[in-house]
């Protein structure tokens, strides 16, 4: 791979820059990149402490290194302001917070979110570096930025050279859809996103029978990235790109669906990805003649979104419903038995992570069924 004089003077320094550096050339050398790029924005992943333990935390000190750009945080394990209502004990909450000292030292945003596309939205073209396979896919499919599948390692040394190699969904060609996915019945987004992305390789090009709202295009690329590692999908007659290429031939057709019984929830869970503003206000449209929530409702959203909508959220706290910022279902060392969701990237990691039990909902039957005995 080519380096100019400036790049090759950071693999000297033998410092935590030089460690980063030397992550993002092999990155490179791996996938055949003849460059770096510079990057607009960097997406950071592996924040919360369940996750990295005290090796991920030393890691980071040792780096000792700055951000050059923008660079937002994933959930940690806990909400800053509500962990002892989450159950989480004291020593996990202080040493969450020497990890997001750490980031924060490097000049990072402590964004704490899956949606960081809610706080600011690249434009289409920016080449970025995000890990987070849910924003990922939403911010080349939905925003039509340009960004890889990054690990959180990836992105953190994109964040501090500046720079990615230049491979894969960066080349325009690489966008290209392979396989065209016609739904010709009712379905549910995160369902459909996991059943395409077990089912199908390759980039989809979906064919629907009528426009889809922004949470549905978030909850679709969540659950195809979480089943099929999907890092892009486009919409005909909607997504940014999708008259950019030519239709592909192999087509594959969905015309129903069978959504398996499963246990009885002790928690019901909305918010995988975090929730926005419109999913919010979905919510308060649905539950505002209903009383008091009977069954314990979490509500996972950005400390942003939630202090956009304050009203509406004292509204639904009055009714027994609770809303986490900073954190998510899957990150934070949480125990239930059985819990339900509509999401499909939820569904797919907390028996494989967690080993809890989970059933699936819509985001209409979820809230309803906090308000059932
Ligand atoms: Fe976000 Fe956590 Fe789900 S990071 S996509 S809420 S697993």
């Amino acid at each position: 791979m080519f380096l100019t004089r400036d790049e090759e003077k950071l693999l000297e320094r033998g410092d935590g820059v030089s460690k980063c550096m030397e992550i993002v050339v092999s990155l490179g050398e791996i996938f055949d990149a003849d460059r770096l790029i510079p990057i607009s924005s960097a997406h950071v992943s592996g924040v919360s402490y369940q996750n990295i333990g005290d090796e991920g935390l030393d890691w980071l000190r040792s780096l000792n290194v700055k951000f050059k750009v923008r660079t937002t945080l994933n959930p940690c394990g806990v909400d800053l302001d509500r962990w002892r209502e989450m159950g989480i004990d004291e020593s996990f909450f202080k040493k969450q917070m020497e990890v997001l000292r750490v980031f924060e030292g490097m000049g990072a945003e402590l964004t704490l979110t899956c949606t960081p596309y809610y706080i600011y939205k690249p434009k289409f073209g920016d080449h970025i570096a995000w890990s987070e396979s849910s924003a990922v896919v939403y911010a080349n499919s939905v925003l039509g930025a340009m960004t890889n599948m990054e690990s959180g390692i990836s992105a953190l040394a994109s964040a501090v050279i500046g720079k990615t190699p230049y491979y894969g969904l960066h080349i325009k060609e690489n966008r290209e859809p392979s396989v065209l996915v016609e739904v010709k019945c009712d379905f549910d987004p995160s369902m459909l996103g996991c059943k395409v992305g077990r089912e199908v390789d390759g980039i989809p090009i979906f064919k629907f029978k009528r426009k889809l709202e922004d949470f549905e295009l978030k909850l679709l690329g969540a659950g195809l990235a979480s089943t099929g590692n999907i890092p892009l999908f486009h919409v005909l007659g909607q997504t940014p790109e999708w008259r950019d290429f030519e239709i592909p031939r192999e087509k594959v057709v969905f015309d129903s669906f069978d959504l398996k019984e499963g246990c009885d929830p002790d928690l019901i869970v909305l918010g995988c990805p975090h929730l926005s503003r419109d999913e919010i206000l979905r919510v308060y449209q649905i539950v505002k003649d209903l009383g008091r929530a009977r069954r314990e409702i979490w509500l996972f959203t950005s400390r942003r979104v939630y202090e956009d909508l304050r009203d509406v959220v004292s509204y639904l706290e009055d009714r027994g419903l609770i809303f986490f910022r900073d954190t998510c279902i899957v990150v934070s060392p949480v125990r239930f038995r059985c819990i339900m969701t509509n999401s499909g990237k939820a569904l797919t990691y907390l028996p494989k992570l967690r080993g809890i039990d989970v059933v699936y909902g819509s985001f209409e039957e979820c809230v309803l069924k906090a308000f059932e005995l």
